[in-house]
């Protein structure tokens, strides 16, 4: 069984909608999922593949994410080569979903699926959709890799 976690923050409930619509693309046999608002570094080892939901609040990702990435590079914890997928909703700038990228790919060595997928605002019916589209994707590289 691989193991995805959808990890999301979300203030004001946009980002947690767009988290639960991927979950619920990613349903597939042989994959588990779980969602959560928080977990601890040592945690993220334990998955195949990780989806991280993050709204922009002053053009910067959720603090609570700097720090449990900044926690597992200091912990040394191996990621590379898991599965993640990065989106987030917005207002005006959207940087979070860009930052965390950046950070899975280079810093982590992880295989992220691009592009990063952002709602402004609520997420609508399209968004959810490619919400949906984007779980799947996960679902389907997961099982395709080793
Ligand atoms: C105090 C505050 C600061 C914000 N700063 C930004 C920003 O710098 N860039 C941006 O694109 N959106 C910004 N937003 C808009 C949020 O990203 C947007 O409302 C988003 O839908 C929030 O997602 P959430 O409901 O998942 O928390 C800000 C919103 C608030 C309330």
């Amino acid at each position: 069984m691989k193991k995805l976690l959808v990890l999301y923050y979300s203030r004001s409930g946009n980002t947690e909608k767009m988290a639960k619509a991927v979950a619920e693309g990613a349903q597939a046999d042989g994959v588990q999922v779980d969602v959560n608002y928080h977990v601890d570094s040592q945690d993220l080892v334990a998955y195949d593949a990780i989806a991280v939901g993050a709204p922009t609040y002053h053009h910067d990702m959720p603090v609570d994410f700097k720090n449990l990435f900044e926690e597992a590079a200091a912990k040394g914890l191996n990621l590379k080569g898991k599965v993640a997928a990065v989106f987030g909703s917005y207002g005006w700038s959207g940087e979070a979903p860009k930052l965390l990228t950046e950070i899975l790919k280079n810093q982590f060595g992880m295989q992220v699926i691009e592009p990063t997928l952002i709602a402004k605002y609520a997420p609508d019916a399209n968004a959810l959709t490619s919400c949906k589209d984007l779980g799947k994707k996960v679902s389907e590289t997961l099982m395709n890799t080793p």
